[in-house]
């Protein structure tokens, strides 16, 4: 079974992170997405376990939170679908069978609330945990004038 510490440690989620945080950081914001998508895949992960799931399922939710903003190193437009399909793509050639890798790439499809809604038990974890990271450093902040 492919566990979020694989995922991790993949040198290709690494860098399409990194570029997703380059793409943040030109259009302003100050967010560092690893911190974001570290607290977004242990508390969806949290969440189903905190209901009882089995453990396959919460690191299932876990490895969907960690992946679920890998788009915005393509645009930040669209980012739930574009990574979506990133991250099926990365965890077949990570052997992930097609059952586990459908479920993850529909929840992060259906991350972003301007185009999906909670569609499935990891989709909804997912949607609550990105939810709940409201942290201030995640604001744009192109109106602040330092004086
Ligand atoms: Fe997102
Ligand atoms: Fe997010």
């Amino acid at each position: 079974m492919i566990t979020l510490e694989d995922v991790k440690n993949n040198e290709e989620v690494h860098a399409l992170v990194q570029g997703a945080q380059k793409q943040l950081n030109s259009l302003g914001y100050t967010e560092h997405s690893i911190r974001h998508v570290s607290i977004v895949s242990k508390r969806a992960g949290d969440i189903l376990e905190e209901l009882g799931y089995p453990k396959e399922r919460v690191e299932l939710a876990r490895i969907a939170g960690y992946l679920h903003d890998i788009g915005n190193c393509i645009n930040r437009k669209d980012h739930a679908h574009s990574g979506a399909i990133i991250a099926y793509n990365i965890l077949k050639d990570m052997g992930m069978s097609v059952a586990d890798r459908t479920e993850i790439m529909m929840a992060i499809g259906n991350h972003d609330e301007e185009t999906g809604t909670a569609v499935s038990d990891i989709s909804a974890a997912l949607i609550l945990a990105d939810k709940s990271d409201v942290h201030r450093d995640r604001v744009v902040n192109q109106n602040i004038r330092y004086v």
